[in-house]
């Protein structure tokens, strides 16, 4: 008897809250949390500034939660806030299981951790788990002797009888891939900076370390990582030469193809393994996958989902602002079988206001990109500062540039301080970002685009976020319908059906500085109805029905409308 109410009370306690976790996590069509989760990426440097000491912190991000919510994010992915000498702002990690006292402390992230929890938001941390800092203990030992207890946790090799380096590879970040160690006399291997060694992942010890790490983080309620770098996971063991190309990259170093470097098969293994601790607790992986097409982005997701819930489609950067080449790429993506993962810009790329603006209708352009990345079937992670349409604001002088490859390369390669400067919160000293000196200046055009002057104007680029996002929460059709794509062969307009039952939105993007005519014919979908009833525009004419079959659009028009059956 006695035994029995032990049982049962083992039932309840255990087992009971692990199967409301796991149904929570799915939903009645077995969506994940993760599928209807709008993510957001901030930079910690540059969000908001606590202390007054010009780089944004922890406290800030939990200052901004408000903001956030009501602008329809679910989740947000902070890039790296743990120790680093900051050589490469966080991407070199000294200490994986910290916060940077920069950012504030462990008992600041568990605060942030529990305040986003109450306002329905996750966090995400970034794991770089390609290299540490040089400044790691990890590598501070590897370094110390060749027989060091950690020699084998990085890539140490002898240099040819030359004294050159043991093959051709190069730095992603400019020079060698190999640093001299005068001390033990070898080389060691970095595909980033010399202060970014990489790891050794055919050890063991390694493999098991990083997996510790994440199951660390997840006990503290992170919701999951942001895979960084994963493909620099391995190297040819060999150490075979790469293919030489023509021509020099903006650090003057040759050409290569990454054949022997990059996007190993070896990387899979790992990713499934982080897969397996990440489903411990229901996390969910996103990862950096700069891909050449949709079949090498396929394999990210596992060939039994078992690697990458959430691969980045950064080819998706990288598209002509055409309605062909949007139409051609979305089709691809969407019916390639893995839960697509759009992504307009991020803190390594020219911010999608300069790379799409035409310089004259750049606010209509970034309304477009809004309505386009938000109304898709996939999960979008959207960068800070692009619902404002915040710009680059490049160094002028390279004694200005904080990024070394800025500094390396200039004038050819001005770095990436540009896409990192301070959210814009008003029209403030500084937009609002800190009391004192920022790390970085904020461009001039703060003073129109800024979070508080942009909600008290309808038709801000904030506000067209924010009406889109809303819609993708509450709109069925939005949130788990299916993607087909009308009118394949309009030069100028995109338009898509996204249909979910007897419900359908039909989205209309004229990606043309032309005004437009349209009509559509949805009587094969099923939907006979002449008219659209509007649930967001750009156009002057806002409200109410709207005609199918004659649908005039203004140049770089958004129509969002939906249709029943
Ligand atoms: C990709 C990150 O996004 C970038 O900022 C960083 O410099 C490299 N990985 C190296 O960690
Ligand atoms: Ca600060």
């Amino acid at each position: 008897m006695l035994r029995k109410a032990r049982d049962w009370v083992v039932f309840i306690l255990v087992y009971v809250p692990l199967l409301s976790s796991q149904s929570m996590r799915v939903d009645a069509e077995s969506h994940e949390w993760w599928q209807h989760a709008v993510f957001y990426e901030i930079y910690p440097r540059s969000f908001a500034d606590s202390n007054g000491d010009g780089i944004g912190d922890l406290k800030g991000i939990t200052s901004k939660l408000d903001y956030l919510k009501a602008l329809g994010v679910d989740a947000i992915w902070i890039t790296p806030c743990f120790p680093s000498p900051q050589v490469d702002f966080g991407y070199d990690v000294s200490d994986y299981e910290n916060i940077d006292p920069m950012y504030g402390t462990l008992a600041d992230f568990s605060d942030l951790e529990k305040e986003a929890r109450k306002h329905g938001i996750r966090i995400i941390l970034d794991f770089v788990v390609n290299h540490t800092s040089d400044q790691h203990k990890w590598f501070i030992d590897s370094r110390s002797s060749r027989a060091a207890p950690r020699r084998n946790w990085y890539i140490w090799r002898d240099g040819k009888e030359t004294g050159e380096p043991p093959n051709n590879w190069v730095s992603i970040f400019g020079g060698s891939a190999w640093t001299w160690d005068s001390s033990t006399k070898q080389f060691y291997y970095h595909y980033f900076y010399p202060q970014q060694p990489d790891l050794n992942w055919r050890n063991p010890a390694v493999h098991d370390a990083m997996m510790d790490v994440s199951r660390w983080w997840y006990k503290r309620g992170v919701a999951g990582f942001r895979l960084d770098a994963v493909e620099t996971l391995f190297e040819d063991p060999q150490l075979h030469d790469n293919p030489v190309l023509p021509g020099f990259n903006s650090f003057g170093d040759p050409k290569e193809e990454d054949k022997y470097n990059t996007k190993l098969p070896e990387v899979h293994e790992v990713l499934r393994d982080l897969r397996r601790v990440a489903d411990e607790s229901g996390a969910v992986l996103i990862g950096e996958t700069w891909t050449n097409d949709v079949a090498e982005l396929k394999q990210y997701y596992g060939e039994h989902s078992n690697e990458l819930q959430m691969p980045m489609d950064l080819m998706f950067t990288k598209l002509q602002f055409s309605a062909a080449s949007f139409r051609e790429h979305i089709a691809v993506v969407d019916a390639s079988g893995g839960w697509p993962v759009y992504v307009i810009s991020n803190h390594d790329i020219v911010r999608s206001y300069n790379r799409y603006g035409d310089g004259q209708h750049n606010e209509a352009i970034a309304k477009i990109l809004a309505s386009l990345y938000l109304t898709l079937r996939g999960t979008p992670i959207m960068y800070y500062g692009e619902e404002l349409g915040m710009e680059n604001n490049d160094p002028v002088r390279k004694e200005d540039v904080k990024d070394p490859i800025g500094r390396l390369g200039w004038p050819k390669e001005k770095g990436r301080d540009g896409e990192r400067t301070p959210m814009q919160w008003n029209d403030g000293p500084n937009g609002g970002f800190t009391a004192g000196t920022p790390w970085l200046p904020v461009p001039a055009s703060y003073k129109t685009h800024n979070v508080e002057s942009e909600l008290k104007d309808p038709s801000s680029i904030l506000n067209v976020y924010r009406r889109v996002l809303s819609l993708r929460h509450t709109n069925r059709a939005l949130r788990d319908g299916n993607y087909m794509g009308l009118n394949q062969s309009d030069p100028n307009v995109l338009s898509y059906l996204r249909t979910y039952k007897n419900q359908a939105v039909l989205v209309v993007l004229n990606m043309s500085a032309q005004p437009q005519q349209v009509s559509f014919d949805l009587a094969p979908q099923g939907f006979t109805s002449q008219s659209a009833h509007t649930l967001m525009t750009t156009m002057t004419q806002k409200a109410g029905e709207a005609a199918l079959t004659q649908m005039a659009l203004e140049p770089f028009a958004v129509y969002i409308g939906s249709i029943s059956r």
